[in-house]
């Protein structure tokens, strides 16, 4: 695998690569890598000949009140990862390099981000479309992947690549699982053990959910009903537990079209998100 840090050495690699006929998946992250990022570069590897995966913590999709400074970095850890899950190339991208001196620019998309986890955190989608754009425009891959678990960061930057004609393919990751349920998280460290045990609720309740929904069930009774379940189950407070379109991500009270329950809450000092798609014709 090779360690790239210079934007001219990464295209020349690439551009290599593309002109002897390999495809190229990219996979961004921003490290502290577990096993949801390395499904993706499983799946990568199915996907195209050669795989890349970024990893730089990006300081424009922290808000204010977002502690990048405690933003986990191990590096080395990351590497050897990526090495034994046979990645060709990790680009490793300097802050300088993404954000030189005058940059001015940000990539706003509008619609998906008006709701959930983007009116909780103002800005945090710009950051993510302008950082994303831009290993777009470096790396030059004819496929990304990204989890379906950060469901709305996923619908923002299909949006944005069909609305500005990237040439890459979008493709979104099914969420991994621990055994009981509960979809991997870095955030799921903070949870002490009765906080853990509790938080299976939250993928119980969306199936849970889904399978009413789906039955016929009248949808705000549904979500009233998975909400309260939530706080009796022991989280402190649900942000949102919602369905919406699957695409507009506009908030849906009837199954009228394929759908997606996403929801928000917290349990501890952790705010975890989960979501399932809900299918009209089920
Ligand atoms: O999901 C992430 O890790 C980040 O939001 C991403 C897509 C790498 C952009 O910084």
């Amino acid at each position: 695998m090779q360690i790239v840090t210079e934007l001219a050495t990464l295209s020349a690699i690439v551009q290599g690569w593309q002109r002897d006929g390999e495809d190229v998946a990219l996979v961004p992250t921003m490290g502290a890598l577990h096993r949801g990022h390395l499904t993706l570069v499983a799946e990568a590897k199915h996907r195209a000949r050669r795989v890349v995966v970024s990893i730089f913590v990006n300081p424009t999709q922290f808000g204010p009140n977002e502690d990048l400074a405690a933003y986990p970095r191990q590096e080395e850890e990351d590497a050897a990862k990526l090495r034994a899950a046979g990645v060709d190339l990790l680009w490793l991208p300097k802050v300088e390099t993404m954000y030189p001196a005058g940059f001015a620019t940000s990539i706003s998309v509008s619609g998906v981000t008006a709701d959930f986890c983007g009116a909780a955190r103002p800005g945090h989608f710009d950051g993510v479309a302008t950082v994303v754009a831009k290993l777009f425009n470096q790396v030059r891959p004819d496929r990304a992947l990204f989890g379906e678990k950060d469901y709305q960061q996923l619908a923002v930057i299909r949006r944005m690549a069909t609305d500005l004609n990237l040439p890459v393919e979008v493709i979104g990751v099914p969420t991994v699982r621990e055994a009981d349920g509960l979809a991997l998280s870095s955030r799921n460290a903070y949870l002490a053990a009765d906080e853990r045990a509790n938080a299976v609720a939250l993928s119980r309740s969306l199936q849970t959910a889904k399978a009413a929904i789906e039955a016929g069930e009248p949808v705000t009774d549904v979500l009233a009903r998975a909400i309260s379940g939530l706080v009796q189950s022991g989280f402190a407070s649900v942000d949102y537990f919602a369905l919406a379109d699957a695409v507009s991500l506009e908030r849906l009270d009837r199954l009228d079209r394929p759908g997606r329950l996403l929801a928000a809450a917290r349990i501890g000092r952790a705010r975890l998100i989960d979501n399932i798609a809900v299918d009209p014709k089920a």
